[in-house]
């Protein structure tokens, strides 16, 4: 109670919340259902505030971590050694937008979905959309380099971030980088505190990249026979000259939870143990039927023939929120450790096979979907009927490394875009040897002698 009382002396009473409920709220993500409470959330309005609060921290060696919207799902926000919670939720200012150099300047609590309306009002676009866009924090997007259905086509955060107000853990704030496109001075410190899950410091603001809003899309929907089938035919769409602005594929139980969850009608035909959503953009709409007929030959070609039409942006919206929800039922219905399992596009086929196979063999179940286009699989194995023991025990461990040897085998690694935080940092030696490890836990150090910020999170 001591750290409470000196923090509320620090910064004033009304941004520090110490109550049961709100230390369990704080204390859990999205990542399985872990709850580590912090002592104490604190919840700064400005830079000052943030920089006040980790030098105090550093000073008295007290663990701070920040936190977003709380959607991760690896669990780098959860506070696993209690310590101070630093919540970004009233960071919520968009602070410029310039139409002139396509650039927005945000705080880095805004609401993905809320940056996204903002500017598309100007006729601009951002186009990284995690499923979770309608309540994650730019900030926490930037600190895992997150993705959703667009990278396809667009890239992900990294490709649009181009400079960042950080708070050092030692207090200083610096700006990583300049706001401009290009950029070749010295280390890039703005691509590394991208993806490194608050870490190295605490991303106060963000300076985004935009590009022009596409004026119009289209979406099919194919059913497929078999998920493997529709993994060999995305190669084959990539290559074919056309670049599709979201490739998704579903396996049947994500879809079928995810239409009876939100009480819509299933596209999906009996026969059909999968499906492809794919999505193409652009400002010429003639341009934009001969693209996916030419995919539909493709398809065609791989005895894929049950394909849909959107006709309505409702039907458009329907299908979208089958696919943005599917994560989030899956999770309703069971537990489930979620692997976000990315290989070379080509060999995805390959890695979904593999995965069915491992989990045969160690008895485990599991929904795949994810982003096929980006070869970038979700793998959501269920607890279920599995025991705590055998949830928790070595033998689904074995399971899980098996996959992501796979991964690495098929030239990917162990995530593609939702970071290694809390739960898959026991998983990091399988693609990185001790020297690449040694080698990040000198950066690690060189901003944070005192590990006082997220210590325990990507590596111990
Ligand atoms: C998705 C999230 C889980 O693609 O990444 O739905
Ligand atoms: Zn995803």
């Amino acid at each position: 109670m001591e750290i409470v009382r000196q923090i509320e002396n620090l910064l004033g009473g009304d941004k520090v919340v110490y109550d049961e409920e709100s230390l369990v709220r704080y204390g859990q993500d999205e990542t399985e259902d872990f709850v580590f409470k912090p002592q104490v959330v604190v919840k700064p309005e400005t830079v000052e505030d943030v920089s006040k609060l980790l030098q105090w921290c550093n000073a008295n060696q007290v663990v701070i971590t920040a936190r977003g919207a709380g959607t991760g799902l690896s669990g780098a926000s959860l506070p696993i050694h209690g310590g101070v919670c630093l919540s970004l939720e009233r960071f919520t200012r968009i602070l410029a937008i310039d139409e002139d150099n396509m650039q927005v300047t945000v705080e880095s609590g805004v609401i993905n979905e809320v940056l996204r309306n903002a500017v598309e009002a100007k006729g601009l676009f951002y186009p990284p959309d995690p499923a979770s866009k309608g309540s994650c924090f730019i900030g926490g997007n930037v600190a895992h380099n997150s993705g959703g259905p667009k990278a396809v086509k667009y890239g992900v955060t990294k490709d649009y971030v181009l400079n960042l107000e950080v708070v050092l853990p030692n207090g200083e704030v610096i700006w990583t980088g300049a706001d401009t496109v290009k950029n070749s001075t010295g280390y890039s410190l703005t691509q590394l505190m991208v993806g490194s899950e608050g870490t190295l410091g605490v991303i106060t603001k963000v300076v985004l990249k935009l590009v022009a809003k596409p004026q119009h899309d289209l979406l099919m929907w194919a059913n497929v026979d078999l998920a493997t089938d529709a993994c060999k035919a995305v190669s084959e769409i990539m290559r074919s000259g056309v670049v599709p602005s979201g490739m998704e594929l579903m396996e049947k139980k994500g879809i079928d939870l995810a239409c009876e969850a939100l009480q819509l009608s299933n596209p999906l035909t009996p026969s059909s143990n999968a499906a492809l959503l794919i999505e193409v953009d652009g400002n010429d709409l003639e341009s934009l039927y001969a693209e996916c007929e030419s995919i539909n030959g493709v398809l065609e070609s791989h005895g894929i023939t049950d394909v849909l039409f959107a006709d309505s942006s409702s039907q458009k919206e329907a299908w979208w929120q089958i696919r943005r929800s599917i994560g989030e039922v899956v999770k309703h219905h069971s537990v489930y450790k979620e692997e976000d399992t990315v290989v070379k596009r080509s060999h995805l086929a390959e890695l979904m096979y593999g995965v069915k196979e491992i989990g045969s063999r160690y008895g485990f179940e599991s929904v795949c979907y994810g982003h096929a286009g980006d070869g970038n699989l979700h793998v959501n194995i269920l607890k279920d009927s599995l025991t705590d023991e055998q949830w928790n025990g070595a033998h689904l461990e074995e399971g899980i490394r098996e996959i992501f040897r796979l991964c690495k085998r098929l030239g990917g690694t162990i995530s593609g875009e939702h970071g290694i935080g809390y739960v898959q940092k026991r998983y990091m030696n399988e693609v990185f040897s001790k020297t690449h490890l040694n080698l990040m836990r000198s950066i690690k150090k060189a901003f944070d002698p005192n590990n006082i910020l997220n210590p325990g999170k990507i590596f111990d």
